[in-house]
């Protein structure tokens, strides 16, 4: 028994029941979920069936560096939830990020990025694009004028994170992409914080949506894996055939398996994450040693509650303390773990300054907002009493 809801006339499934049985395939032995297909290679009967396989005239498997039905019950998921037509998983996000701005860009071109982005991807585009020959510009993208200013001939590619990492600025990406769309210029935009259960940016207008799905997609911080996601088909069987095989930075089968377990549970964990957040937000902004609190719905202003049907579980906030204190109260933690990374069901703290952030430019970082005591939370799935507390118990010492 296997559930499409356009054959057997339902309708279209919402989002948990499509994060669960979206495209589902009749599994081997009639398992309910699919075994694990640990494999590097895939053997043929004859020639011609090998033949077929390679120049695509069959969906038969080759190689795993090339494709595996693990890797593609993923991609096929991902597609459903992104609202996509195709996707390429990947080994990290950052393997999705550097091999789509590598598929779409040669020297000469230009590449417009919003200021904010995850330290690794600025620094991909910052120092190694530019290194390739391709003219990279960093802008306020929050304010369209800026992007109508920075637009060149040459321009190729817009990239944008929104909620931003780790400012959680918003960006609209429906004007972004209608300004992009009549100048034939691609717009990518990075997911990973708000998810396609918040967010879907393919919807809104962008060309590309890539995830770290190390984090929420995930959810249980014991896997590294990225993904593309468009709605143009050609261009992802060429991202996959054309680059991702070359490059190399497939995702493993059994990486592949545990993120289609965490994408089960996408949904209810992000309500619950969320609600958690909230709470913590109200918590922060109440407390006189809290200084400033940064939370997607803190800066929103009416057009982004069409864009996003939630603000996610990221905080970024500073304390009214100089640096020493502020530095003892994450020492004082107990249940908020010191870490890098970001939607685990456990609750992460970091200091992007000198942590995910460190790549940029030291004048950079103080000119976006991002001082030396900027904290960056990821609210886990713990009771939020429990995290509370924690924070409150460490707070004293400030
Ligand atoms: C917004 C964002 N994009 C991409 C990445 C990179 O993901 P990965 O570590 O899976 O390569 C991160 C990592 O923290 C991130 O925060």
């Amino acid at each position: 028994m296997t559930f499409n809801h356009k054959k057997d006339g339902f309708k279209k499934p919402g989002f948990n029941t499509s994060a669960i049985h979206g495209n589902e395939d009749k599994k081997p032995a009639n398992s309910l979920n699919s075994p694990i297909f640990m494999t590097s290679t895939f053997t043929f009967d004859n020639l011609i069936k090998a033949e077929d396989a390679f120049s695509f005239a069959s969906d038969d498997y080759v190689y795993t560096r090339g494709n595996n039905p693990n890797l593609r019950e993923f991609e096929r998921k991902m597609s459903i939830l992104e609202e996509g037509k195709d996707s390429v998983a990947f080994s990290t996000g950052m393997a999705a990020i550097s091999t789509v701005l590598f598929s779409l860009l040669n020297a000469g071109d230009k590449l417009i990025a919003h200021q904010v982005l995850y330290g690794s991807t600025y620094k991909l585009i910052a120092s190694i694009l530019k290194g390739y020959g391709i003219e990279t510009e960093f802008v306020d993208l929050k304010d369209t004028d800026n992007l109508k200013k920075a637009l060149c001939d040459n321009t190729k590619v817009i990239y944008l994170e929104t909620p931003a990492n780790p400012t959680l600025e918003l960006i609209d990406i429906a004007a972004v992409a209608e300004i992009a769309r009549e100048k034939g210029v691609k717009v990518v935009v990075d997911n990973t914080f708000a998810t396609p259960f918040f967010q879907k940016p393919l919807s809104l207008g962008a060309d590309i949506v890539v995830h770290s799905a190390t984090k929420y997609l995930s959810g249980h911080g014991d896997v590294l894996g990225g993904v593309a996601v468009s709605k143009d088909e050609e261009y992802i069987h060429n991202l996959k055939f054309g680059y991702m095989t070359e490059f190399g930075g497939v995702l493993s089968p059994f990486n592949a398996w545990l993120i289609l377990r965490g994408l089960k549970t996408l949904g209810l964990r992000m309500e619950k994450h969320q609600e958690n957040a909230r709470r913590i937000v109200e918590f922060l902004l109440q407390h006189d040693k809290v200084e400033k609190v940064y939370y997607p719905e803190l800066n929103d202003i009416s057009g982004f509650r069409e864009q996003m049907t939630g603000y996610g579980a990221i905080i970024s906030f500073e304390l009214k303390a100089d640096l020493i204190k502020s530095r003892i109260f994450v020492d004082k933690l107990k249940l908020i773990k010191l870490a890098v990374s970001l939607g685990d069901v456990e609750t992460l703290i970091e200091y992007p300054f000198y942590m995910t952030h460190r790549n940029y430019p030291e004048d950079l970082l103080y000119k976006l907002g991002l001082s030396k005591k900027l904290l960056r939370l990821s609210v886990g799935l713990e009771d939020v009493c429990d995290i509370i507390e924690d924070l409150e118990q460490a707070l004293e010492y400030v």
